[in-house]
């Protein structure tokens, strides 16, 4: 289980984050919305190491990993898909899963199969740029690269901006079977509403860089999660 406790971060004097907790568990689907700028990402990216958190504690299977660095947590299974995907345009499909073995031992350095049956494209584009990649292949792309780092926390940041309905339904049915493992948690960071419902088992609602609303799947009201999100 990661949780994160009352975390604080800012960007100079600007503060981004204002004591934010929030646990994942393997086996669900935590949600974070909000608008753009209220501290989606900052939260992620402080999960993940990419930014130092001022205050609080990052706890994962209860170890504090609060000032390992990225590749620390990447080792010990946190996996990031970024906004924007960030994959490597140069680089074809296969070399771009491979970037993923770097946290890997020697023995596990292989594509596991599941990347290929969730997302076939990639298989039969395995020697195409990633340039060359739709914007949708480019965010399947970017999600089998992290599976590829056999995640126990996977962290999405809007995988569905941008991306055509089609793909939206492939990326949204994958993570549904990545769930139905048990064995990963995910943390969804969305703004696409109906999909994060479809998909999430706890909901968290941020605000200028804090939690200003949280339910689960017992009691989600999307209604009151809509208007959460244009406090
Ligand atoms: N590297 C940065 N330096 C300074 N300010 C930043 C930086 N990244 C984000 N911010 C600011 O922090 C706030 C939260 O941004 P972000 O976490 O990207 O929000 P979201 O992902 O919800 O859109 C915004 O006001 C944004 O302008
Ligand atoms: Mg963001």
């Amino acid at each position: 289980m990661l949780k994160v406790d009352n975390i604080s971060l800012y960007y100079g004097a600007a503060q981004a984050l204002r004591g934010v907790s929030l646990t994942a568990e393997p086996g669900k689907v935590t949600c974070v919305l909000g608008r753009n700028g209220v501290g989606k990402t900052s939260l992620l990216r402080a999960m993940v190491g990419q930014y130092p958190i001022a205050g609080g504690a990052i706890t994962f299977d209860g170890v504090d990993i609060s000032s390992l660095k990225p590749y620390e947590r990447a080792r010990r299974g946190m996996s990031f898909v970024p906004q924007g995907r960030e994959i490597f345009p140069l680089l074809t499909v296969e070399q771009n899963l491979k970037t993923g073995y770097a946290p890997l031992k020697r023995d596990q350095r292989n594509i596991p199969d599941d990347v290929f049956s969730l997302f076939p494209v990639l298989q039969s584009m395995l020697g195409r740029r990633g340039g060359d990649l739709s914007g949708g292949q480019q965010q399947q792309l970017a999600i089998g690269r992290a599976l590829v780092m056999r995640p126990k926390v996977l962290l999405l940041d809007e995988p569905t901006e941008g991306i055509q309905p089609s793909i939206i339904k492939d990326i949204g049915r994958a993570i549904a079977y990545l769930r139905s493992l048990g064995t990963i948690a995910i943390v969804l960071v969305e703004q696409y509403l109906d999909f994060a419902c479809e998909l999430g088992d706890n909901f968290a609602v941020m605000d200028r860089g804090a939690v200003k609303f949280t339910c689960d799947r017992s009691n989600l009201d999307p209604g009151e999660i809509s208007r959460a999100m244009a406090l």
